[in-house]
Parts: C-alpha cells; sequence; structure tokens
C-alpha cells in the first residue's frame, strides 16, 4: 500500500510535460490528462445531425478536444445511421432524425448531457434546446473531461441564468482600447475592422466556452462614425467571425447619430423624423448583420451628448431607439452611468454616488420591454470596494443587468493579481431587502425579484492582441468567472477559480493547490495595501487610475470624495447629516448603513465622515487599521514571488517567467503604494503607526542623499509617491553616477533599486559593487502600463532586486544611469535587506 502510494506521487510529480505555451489557447489547451480510464465509455465517433456552422462547431470542438485530452482518435459523422455507439450532437429541431426523447422541453440555450443505451447501441448525447445550447453542452462535456470529473451517468442539465450575457469591448475604430491593458484592439486598426480576424474568431470559441452570447464590439465612448454606412458593412465581417460560436454583435451608439450621421437638423429622440431616421439605419444593420444583437447607449455622461439637450428623459431617448430595433427581435441596452462630472466640492450635499438612483428611479416602469437598463455593480466606478448600487433595488418595473469589470482599471490594470469573482460574489449575493424581501442582485438580474422578462450580465473585457489577451495569465481567471458567474451566479468562488487553474495550467495537485491559494485571496490583498474601509482604491484618478494618487479624488468636480482633513476623513452619505445617499436604499438595509455603529467596517468610509481615531468593530482606530493593512497586504504580495517559484519545472517555462515577471513587479509596486498610502495618511491625521514602521525605513537609501555625479535631486508629485518625496534625474547624455559607502555588518544580502520606468524611454542601469558588476538592466516600460505618465510618480516607480549580495563594512556601492529620450534614467532609493 505504502509502496503504491509513493509510485502514485512519483507518477503524478512526473506525468504533465512542461510543454511550451503562449497562453493564447487560455483554458481550452486540452492537455493530455493522466487517466483517460474513466472516459473510455466515450465513443471515438461524433455524430452530429445538424449542419449550421453553430453544429459543426460543437462537433469540431468535441473532436479537438477528446482527440487531445484522450489521445485517442475520435472522427465525425454526418451519417444518421452511423449513431449506434457515439456521441450524437442534436438540438430538439434535428433529434427526430434518429430518435424521439418524452418531455422536449428544454429552457432556450439549454443542454441536457447523458448516456442513452438502447439494445447493443451506446450513444452519449449532447442534447441542445437549440445549436447554442449544443455548443454549451460540448464545452461543458470537455470541462468535465479537462478537469479528470466524472462525465454524467444519467441525463444532466444546465441552463442559463439570463438571456444577457454580454461582453462590452471598449474598443476604438483606431485599434486603441480605452482602459486597455493588453495590446491593441483584435478587432480595429486605422479606422476600419482589421483585415485579419483570425482572433476575433478565437475569441468566439473562447466566449462560447464559457457561455457568453453577446459582444458589443466598440466603445461605449462610440465613434460617431459607427452608425455610418460604410462601417455597418466593415462589422457585419466581425459578426460573420463570431457567429459560429452563437456569439451575436451589438454596437455602442452614440444618440447624436441622427444628427452627425443622418445629417438631420435634430437629434431629439422624439421628433419624428429622428425616429424614422433610427427605423431606417436600424433595417440597414439588420441586412449587413441577421442576428445583430442591439445597441448599448452612454449618454449625458462623462462628455457625451444625451436627451437632456432636449429636455427629454432618458427613457424617451431609449425607447425611441428600441422601438426601431423591436421588429428584429434586437434590445437596448441603456447605462445607468450617467453622472455629472462637474459637481460642486464645496456643496456638502453634492454626491457623485446618488446619480444612478436619481437619475433612474422615477422612470421605472417607463422603458419600452426591449429596454435594459445596465448598471455599474457600485454607485461610482469599479472601487475596490463599494457598496451595491441601490439602482438595482428601485427599478421593479425595468429590465436590467448588472455590469461588473473583467478589465481591471482600478484594479492593477492586469499587472497585478486580482482575482475578481469573490468581489462580484459579493455584489450578486448582496441582498437589497427590497419591499423587506429577500431580493439578492443576482436574482434582481435574473429578473426573477420583479419579474421581468430581460436582464442579466454584461463585463466589461479589454481583451487585445497580447498573446494571451490579457497580459496577466492570471487575469484570464476574470474572464473565465465572468462568463461562469453569467451563466449560474450561484457557482462557488472555489469551484470557479479550481476549475480555471486545472483547464489552464493542468491537473497536477501542486499545481493547483498553490495556484488556487494564490488567486483566492488576491483581490482582499489588493484592498489591503490600496484603499481600505470602503474610501475608493485611491489611485490617481486624474491619470491612468493605475498607481497611488491620493488627493487627485479631492477638490474637483469628479465627485469620488472622500473629504479628508486634519480631524476626519469619509462621505457623510447618511440621511440625518450627509447627501442622503443611503435613503436611497430599501429600509432594512437603509437602517444599517445609517448608523455608524451597524455599518460594516469595509464600506465605513464610503457611507461616513469619522475621526482617524474612530475604534472599528476590531478594536483598531481607523488610522491604525489602514497603516496595518497596508503592511500586511505588501507582506503578502511579497510571497506571491517565492510560493510561485515552487512550481518552476511544474508548469511551461513561457507561462512560468511571464508570471514570475509580474509577480516579482506587484511585490515591489505593492511597497510603493503601501508606503505613499500610509506616510499620507500619518501627515494627514497627524497620528503615527504603533508600530512605527512609516516613515522609517532603516534599510533606505535615499537616491539625493548618495554621492552624485551629474545626478540631480528633484521633488517628485504627488510627494506621497517617492520616498522622501524626492528622486533624482540624469540629463547627461552620457550617463551619471550614484555612489554609496555601505556600514552593513558582513552577510548576505538584497540589494533592491527602486526606481522610475516612463514609456517615453529605455534608460540603461547598471549597479556595481566596489567596481565589481552586480548587474545591469534596462527600463523597458513594459511593466507598468505602457502609456503610463512621463513622470515619476506612483504610476511609474518599480524596482529591481538583485538577491544574495555579500557585503562587508567599507563596501562600496555604485549605481550608473544612463537616460534616453524624455526618461532621466530616475532613481528614488536603494533598499538592503538581510536575506
Ligand atoms: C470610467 C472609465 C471611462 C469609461 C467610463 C464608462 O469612468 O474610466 O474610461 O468611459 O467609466 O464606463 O463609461
Amino acid at each position: 500500500m505504502f509502496f503504491r502510494r509513493i509510485l502514485g506521487l512519483l507518477l503524478l510529480s512526473t506525468a504533465i510535460p512542461a510543454r511550451a505555451d503562449d497562453g493564447s489557447q487560455a483554458w481550452l489547451r486540452y492537455a493530455p490528462i493522466t487517466d483517460t480510464t474513466r472516459y473510455a465509455t466515450l465513443p471515438n465517433k461524433i455524430v452530429v445531425l445538424g449542419n449550421t456552422p453553430t453544429d459543426l462547431a460543437a462537433a469540431n470542438e468535441l473532436q479537438r478536444g477528446l482527440t487531445s485530452m484522450l489521445g485517442r482518435p475520435f472522427t465525425i459523422s454526418h451519417q444518421t445511421e452511423d449513431n449506434t455507439s457515439a456521441i450524437v450532437i442534436a438540438n430538439l429541431s434535428t433529434l427526430s432524425k434518429i430518435f424521439t426523447l418524452s418531455g422536449n422541453k428544454l429552457p432556450p440555450e439549454s443542454y441536457t448531457l447523458g448516456p442513452k443505451t438502447e439494445g447493443a447501441s451506446h450513444r452519449f448525447i449532447v442534447l441542445g434546446a437549440d445549436a447554442r445550447g449544443e455548443l454549451y453542452g460540448a464545452f461543458h462535456l470537455l470541462e468535465l473531461v479537462g478537469t479528470e470529473r466524472p462525465i454524467p451517468t444519467k441525463p444532466t442539465t444546465g441552463f442559463p441564468s439570463s438571456p444577457i450575457r454580454w461582453v462590452n469591448q471598449w474598443d476604438n475604430l483606431d485599434g486603441t482600447i480605452e482602459r486597455g491593458y493588453a495590446g491593441r484592439s483584435i478587432f480595429f486598426d486605422n479606422g476600419h475592422v482589421r483585415s485579419d480576424l483570425t482572433r476575433v474568431h478565437d475569441y468566439g470559441r473562447l466566449l462560447a466556452s464559457i457561455g457568453i452570447n453577446g459582444v458589443t464590439v466598440n466603445n461605449v465612448n462610440s465613434d460617431l462614425r459607427t452608425l455610418s454606412s460604410d462601417m455597418i458593412v466593415e462589422f457585419a465581417r466581425i459578426a460573420d467571425q463570431l457567429r459560429p460560436w452563437g456569439v451575436r454583435v451589438s454596437l455602442s451608439v452614440d444618440l447624436s447619430s441622427p444628427q452627425v450621421v443622418g445629417h438631420l437638423p435634430t437629434f431629439d429622440p422624439v421628433d419624428p423624423t429622428v425616429i424614422a431616421w433610427w427605423q431606417s439605419k436600424v433595417d440597414e444593420i439588420y441586412k449587413a448583420i441577421p442576428d445583430f444583437a442591439g445597441f448599448v447607449i452612454k449618454a449625458d455622461s462623462e462628455g457625451r451628448v444625451g436627451p437632456s439637450q432636449y429636455h427629454r428623459t432618458p427613457a424617451e431617448a431609449a425607447n425611441a431607439v428600441a422601438r426601431a430595433l423591436k421588429p428584429h427581435g434586437g434590445i437596448v441596452l441603456y447605462r445607468g452611468f450617467v453622472y455629472n462630472n462637474h459637481l460642486d466640492y464645496n456643496d456638502l450635499k453634492a454626491d457623485r454616488a446618488r446619480a444612478g438612483y436619481d437619475n433612474f428611479h422615477a422612470l421605472d416602469g417607463k422603458f419600452e420591454p426591449n429596454v435594459v437598463i445596465q448598471v455599474k455593480h457600485g454607485p461610482i466606478d469599479f472601487q475596490v470596494r463599494e457598496p451595491v448600487s441601490p439602482l438595482f433595488a428601485a427599478l421593479q418595473h425595468t429590465s436590467q443587468a448588472i455590469e461588473l469589470q473583467i478589465t481591471q482599471e482600478y484594479l492593477g490594470q492586469q499587472r497585478h493579481m486580482v482575482f475578481l469573482v469573490p468581489m462580484w460574489k459579493s455584489m450578486l449575493d448582496a441582498d437589497l431587502r427590497a419591499n423587506n424581501q429577500g431580493t439578492p442582485v443576482k436574482e434582481i438580474v435574473e429578473g426573477k425579484s420583479f419579474h421581468q422578462p430581460l436582464g442579466g450580465f454584461v463585463g466589461v473585457a479589454n481583451v487585445g492582441l497580447d498573446a494571451n489577451w490579457l497580459h496577466h495569465p492570471m487575469a484570464m481567471a476574470n474572464l473565465y468567472g465572468f462568463g461562469k458567474l453569467a451563466w449560474d451566479p450561484n457557482l462557488a468562488t472555489d469551484q470557479i477559480l479550481d476549475t480555471w487553474t486545472r483547464l489552464t495550467w493542468g491537473n497536477n495537485p501542486t499545481v493547483v493547490a498553490t495556484i488556487n491559494e494564490l488567486q483566492r485571496h488576491s483581490w482582499h490583498t489588493y484592498e489591503q495595501y490600496t484603499g481600505n474601509l470602503g474610501i475608493g482604491t485611491l489611485t490617481n484618478i486624474l491619470s491612468y487610475h493605475f498607481g497611488p494618487g491620493i488627493e487627485s479624488a479631492e477638490r474637483n468636480g469628479w465627485g469620488q470624495w472622500f473629504r479628508a482633513d486634519a480631524q476626519g476623513i469619509g462621505m457623510d452619505r447618511t440621511v440625518a447629516t450627509g447627501t442622503g445617499y443611503i435613503g436611497q436604499y430599501p429600509p432594512e438595509l437603509a437602517k444599517v448603513y445609517e448608523n455608524v455603529n451597524t455599518c460594516p467596517d469595509d464600506l465605513l468610509l464610503f457611507m461616513h465622515h469619522v475621526p482617524y481615531t474612530h475604534v472599528l468593530h476590531d478594536g483598531k482606530t481607523v488610522v491604525q487599521y489602514v497603516y496595518d493593512a497596508h503592511y500586511e497586504g505588501a507582506a503578502t504580495a511579497q510571497t506571491y514571488v517565492p510560493r510561485w517559484q515552487t512550481l518552476h519545472g511544474l508548469i511551461d517555462d513561457d507561462r512560468y517567467n511571464e508570471t514570475l515577471k509580474l509577480f516579482t513587479y506587484q511585490a515591489g509596486h505593492a511597497i510603493v503604494w503601501r508606503d505613499a498610502v500610509t506616510r499620507w495618511f500619518q501627515k494627514e491625521s497627524s497620528v503615527p503607526d504603533k508600530q512605527g514602521r512609516v516613515g522609517n525605513y532603516p534599510n533606505r537609501i535615499e537616491a539625493e542623499n548618495m554621492t552624485a555625479e551629474g545626478y540631480t535631486p528633484i521633488d517628485v508629485k504627488p510627494w506621497e509617491t517617492a520616498s522622501n518625496s524626492k528622486a533624482t534625474v540624469c540629463n547627461q547624455p552620457t550617463g551619471c553616477t550614484l555612489t554609496t559607502a555601505l556600514d552593513k555588518p558582513a552577510g548576505t544580502y538584497n540589494i533592491s533599486v527602486q526606481y522610475f520606468d516612463f514609456w517615453s524611454g529605455k534608460s540603461k542601469f547598471s549597479l556595481d559593487l566596489n567596481g565589481q558588476p552586480i548587474g545591469n538592466w534596462i527600463a523597458d516600460d513594459t511593466l507598468p502600463p505602457a502609456r503610463a505618465e512621463n513622470q515619476p510618480n506612483g504610476d511609474t516607480s518599480t524596482r529591481i532586486t538583485f538577491p544574495n549580495i555579500i557585503l562587508k563594512p567599507g563596501d562600496t556601492l555604485t549605481l550608473h544611469g544612463i537616460p534616453d529620450n524624455t526618461e532621466p534614467a530616475p532613481v528614488d532609493y536603494i533598499e538592503i535587506t538581510k536575506q
């Protein structure tokens, strides 16, 4: 027994070869599995009864996946007489070619999987309600095999939670992507749809595998050319690529299109000429794209025009467009993200969080049945922690979809690992207690709570031309998880995560356990070292929403305020003394939030203005909690690298190295965050850290304190984003030098150099010890988001670490920097820590 176990372990650890992988296959790698015996009952023959592109896609996918994973050839046949021992792919309309099934009732897009044995014939049936259902059934079967889970022994049905399971791409026609962090658009280039749409086809496959059935291909900040006749013909090419995967195309449109594209004197939504224009435009679209899904509309928001220009309501605008789509079965997703970004900071009653509810609740019931209000999960804008939007409970006679952001806009931009499924689950499970009844958000958007006909899930996605789609291999779990939750919001986080990990990285137990553990708490960790207690993420909101830039949120019209002063911090959103926002929630929940003692700590600063010394439920003061959370979170981020290194050799080198590089970057950037936020709180509150860590860095040598040849000190803005608020820069093309004498006791150390990496240059650095090289590197900007500003600040600050350096007292450390273009080889500090 003992020896068998040892042998088993040996086999497990050697069984999976590390093959090269650029990540492009994501969770559809179909790597060979070790134990194929349990799938021996799956016949080698696949019989597909229909012959639409989607039927064939289902058959081809099964053939491809099963052949690869099980290591035996699977063939495809269209001959119904061949089906005696076969995997049969059918749907309710093709099924009658070979047999009937009693009670043929399957909801749209659903599937039933399972064996059907009659006499000597052994069939495994993949039965879809329709062609899409077949595809989803095929992918489900492949997922079971890929994760080495049992396949059904009796018919098992899967069906989607809601009809709307879409992604919104924020791609611009010029090929850039709003909030894109993984390369240029797969859809567009240079003002047109790309000539090579191979990646779009592949994307359709990925989306279908997780049950997504719609893609809005262009930015919500829609290009005014979108509805021109030339572009419609081009969009049809995208639709052709996605159609086999059951994914329908939709477009983001600007409400001024009747005027801008149609050359009408007005775009007033109730004007008869405008109504007629929308109808003829929609008819034109359906001629080119017969399965067109509909429009997404962003209006009266962030500089987009809207119905307010004509004193019309969002309902009047949405309905005008919806009526044109109705005869074709199309829908309008009208975004609830309508707010004034010129709020008056001095008005203590002004509150951006109120906007969604204030703009829409009175319109409840006034929308056409094919209008859906698309509501961001929180009332502000995808911050690391927000309460769920109160609008969900206010629209009881209107279909709604929840908008989640797969794109990590405020959440580390796919340079930090932040697994978002736990955050989304907390939103979907949030019970608003509308009408004093259980009304979790997931049931509201499924249309169950208020009996609405439509509804569902929209994920903002920013896949790009990067081979692995989202830049960070771990970020793909968010795309996968979004699709899975849209299909079934009741799925457990761990189930989603474990399945993704196995399909993406293989079934080796060490690999699975390590990656699951890394991902599982990564949102919490990111929250710890960025914005705590509901204050907001604390990124520089006036720049790229990436690194820290704390006061950027204050004293401007954007309304992402937290109203800090020397005494206290937080937005007073109470009904009693604040903006009244809390009163937008149904009474039971409003009562919990209104009282500072019952308000959950993680939303405290979103709901209340409190002194820094306010005591939280765990007994810590607000300010000490902020210090401790930041040190704890940053410390956890330091563990990602060593934990990842335990997987060396167990996964392919390509993805291993790529992820290692990102974790190394995240570890350094978490320290930038920690120091910025804790120093800012200490300065603002004048309350010192009980543990004396904040502002006290005994292992650091500030660049401005080193002996400089050519390097000059500058002030960094905002001040909290550099150690001692200063950097040194080199403006001599031949390079500059910083030297310091060390007084470290003899021993082995890690030496980290904290420097700034701009996208505009590739400065060269080298580090010497007593004239002997330790290492050299180029600041090539591939890690901070490529478009971060050309300034030393929290966006561009990064570090490199040289481990295992043997030091003794009296050593001399020298850093050489050679600037490039407008990047002056900027340096913040050197940190020397004992191993
Ligand atoms: C955020 C984001 C914008 C985007 C907007 C939206 O504000 O930063 O880039 O256009 O959301 O959702 O419309």
